[in-house]
């Protein structure tokens, strides 16, 4: 009998304020090469393997972006424009309560523009085998630890210190229990999805090669990054 097939869907995280970026709009509509910034890995994703791709933004941006996004650039794959929250956890929250019943969810920062199909087929694969994945690259430069008092603490071995970025990946009914169980606690020091999972159910998440082109464009000169990589 032929093996079920499972379903993926990405949920792309569009919600953010963009305050690091300093501008009058939020990063993920700037244009870039006369694209906006977000429409690069929607991009990417409808031409992937991908089954459906769940938008999460503003509330009040929710017809632009059906308008100016999803319908002039034609991604069909968008089943559905959510509105997000406060925080970047509270708008993975919604985009999960809105992608109920797929099987694999890949979480992706709509501020990283240079997703690949490699990055989305690599994801796919290791999410399959592993249950939970991340992307990152190892860290380049030395990290220290700092105290409050601004002095070096700990220099962590470089050797084992990687840059995580999106996708990241989950069976869609492990990162909702973990979501479940991380509302019952008051912690608030969450920055991504793969804490979540780590801290609330005990799973450890495969970490496989992204690309270092995939950067988060958070700041200005990351608009010049990402322009000389267009151009490249
Ligand atoms: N994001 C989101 N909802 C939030 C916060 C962030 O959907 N409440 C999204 C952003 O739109 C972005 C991604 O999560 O695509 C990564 O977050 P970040 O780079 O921090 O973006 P912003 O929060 O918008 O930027 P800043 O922190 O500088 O305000
Ligand atoms: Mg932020």
């Amino acid at each position: 009998m032929e093996q079920e097939k499972s379903k993926i869907t990405a949920i792309v995280l569009a919600a953010g304020k963009g305050s690091r970026m300093n501008m009058d709009i939020p990063k993920q509509y700037l244009l870039v090469e006369d694209k906006p910034v977000m429409v690069y890995s929607l991009e990417c994703f409808e031409k992937s393997g991908i089954n459906d791709i769940i938008l999460v933004v503003n509330d009040a941006d929710i017809s632009f972006c059906q308008n100016e996004i999803v319908d002039k650039y034609n991604i069909s794959k968008v089943s559905k424009i959510v509105g997000g929250g406060v925080n970047r956890y509270d708008s993975v929250k919604k985009g999960l309560d809105a992608a109920k019943g797929t099987d694999f969810v890949l979480i992706h920062d709509a501020a990283r523009p240079f997703l690949t199909n490699k990055i989305i087929t690599d994801s796919i694969n290791a999410v399959k085998q592993f249950g939970a994945c991340t992307v990152g690259v190892p860290v380049k430069d030395t990290i220290k630890v700092v105290d409050t008092k601004g002095f070096g603490e700990d220099t962590p071995d470089r050797s084992k210190l990687w840059q995580v970025q999106t996708p990241q990946s989950f069976r869609y009914l492990d990162l909702q229990k973990a979501y479940q169980i991380m509302e019952s606690t008051k912690d608030t020091d969450i920055t991504d999805d793969t804490m979540i999972i780590e801290r609330y159910l005990g799973k450890k998440t495969k970490v496989i090669m992204g690309d270092y082109r995939n950067i988060k464009v958070t700041t200005k000169e990351d608009l010049l990054i990402m322009t000389g990589f267009l151009r490249g």
